[in-house]
C-alpha cells in the first residue's frame, strides 16, 4: 500500500497505529483486520461498486481503490472526507465518491453495491438505529452483495463493563452493550471525559448475526477479532472486536 499518514490536518498518533478522529469517535486503526482486508480484496475483484460507511480518513477505502474498486465513501464528519480525498492518489480520484451523512439517516441508492464495509461505527448507535442502519445496507447492496461489519466489544478497552454486559446477557437483554458514559468503564483515567463518546453499544458476534439475519442477510461467518495492538491498554483475551461477513441472497 502506498498510503501515508502525514496529512497536515490529521491528528497526531498518540498511540502508534491509531489515528484519532476529528469528532471524538475514537481512532482509525492502521492495522487492518481480516474483515477489512477481505472487503478490499473482494471489492477490487467484484466488478461492482463498493461502499464504506464511517470511513474516517479512508484506510480501507484507499486500499480498495488501489485494488481496482470504485468506492462510495461516507462519514458523518466532512473533514474526514476532505482528508480522504486529498490522500487519495490522483489517478484514483475519479473512482471515489464521497458523501457526508450519518447512520441511520444517510441514504444511498438501492440495489447498487457489490460490497459494503462498516467498520467500528455501529457501536455508536442505539439498538433500534443499528437495526435501521443494517436494514438500509441490505437495500443498498445488490442481490449477491457482501456486507462486512466490524464493531467494538466489551472485551476491548471498556473491559470494566464485562460483568454488567454478561449479567444483562444472562437476563436476556436484546442490547446488553448499551452504555451511557462509557469512559466510566475504562481501566485507566481519562484526562478529558467530554472528548470521548457519551454513549456506546458494544456488540459481540451474536448481536451482529441476529441483526444481519433479521435484515434478510445470510451470515457467512461472524467471530471475535483479536487486536493484539491494544496491548498497551491492559489484559486482552482475543475478543476485542467482532466481525461479520454476510450475503444478500440472490
Ligand atoms: C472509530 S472510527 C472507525 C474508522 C474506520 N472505519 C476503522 O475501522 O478504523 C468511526 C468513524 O465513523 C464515523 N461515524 C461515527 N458514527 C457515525 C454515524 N452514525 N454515521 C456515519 N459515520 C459515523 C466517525 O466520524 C469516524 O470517522
Amino acid at each position: 500500500m502506498t498510503q501515508t499518514y502525514d496529512h497536515p490536518e490529521m491528528p497526531k498518533q498518540w498511540v502508534k497505529g491509531f489515528v484519532p478522529t476529528l469528532n471524538g469517535t475514537g481512532s482509525m486503526f492502521l492495522v487492518l483486520d481480516d474483515y477489512a482486508k477481505e472487503f478490499i480484496e473482494y471489492s477490487g475483484n467484484s466488478g461492482t461498486p463498493a461502499a464504506e460507511i464511517g470511513c474516517a480518513y479512508g484506510i480501507a477505502t484507499i486500499g480498495a481503490l488501489e485494488n481496482g474498486a470504485t468506492v462510495t465513501a461516507c462519514d458523518m464528519e466532512p473533514r474526514h472526507l476532505q482528508i480522504l480525498r486529498e490522500r487519495t492518489p490522483e489517478n484514483l480520484r475519479a473512482n471515489l465518491t464521497t458523501k457526508v451523512g450519518k447512520l441511520p439517516d444517510i441514504d444511498l441508492p438501492d440495489n447498487t453495491f457489490g460490497s459494503l464495509l462498516c467498520s467500528r461505527v455501529l457501536h455508536f448507535l442505539y439498538g433500534d438505529d443499528v437495526e435501521k442502519s443494517v436494514a438500509k445496507m441490505y437495500r443498498w447492496l445488490k442481490p449477491g452483495g457482501r456486507l462486512f461489519l466490524v464493531a467494538d466489544t466489551p472485551y476491548g478497552i471498556f473491559r470494566n463493563f464485562i460483568p454488567v454486559f454478561e449479567e444483562r446477557l444472562a437476563n436476556g437483554a436484546r442490547w446488553p452493550g448499551e452504555i451511557e458514559e462509557p469512559d466510566h468503564y475504562l481501566p485507566f483515567a481519562v484526562p478529558d471525559k467530554s472528548k470521548g463518546p457519551q454513549f456506546l453499544n458494544l456488540l459481540c458476534p451474536d448481536q451482529l448475526t441476529r441483526t444481519a439475519e433479521e435484515a434478510g442477510f445470510v451470515v457467512e461467518r461472524a467471530d471475535f477479532i483479536a487486536r493484539p495492538d491494544f496491548s498497551g491498554w491492559g489484559h486482552l483475551d482475543g475478543r476485542e472486536n467482532s466481525g461479520l461477513v454476510a450475503i444478500k441472497p440472490v
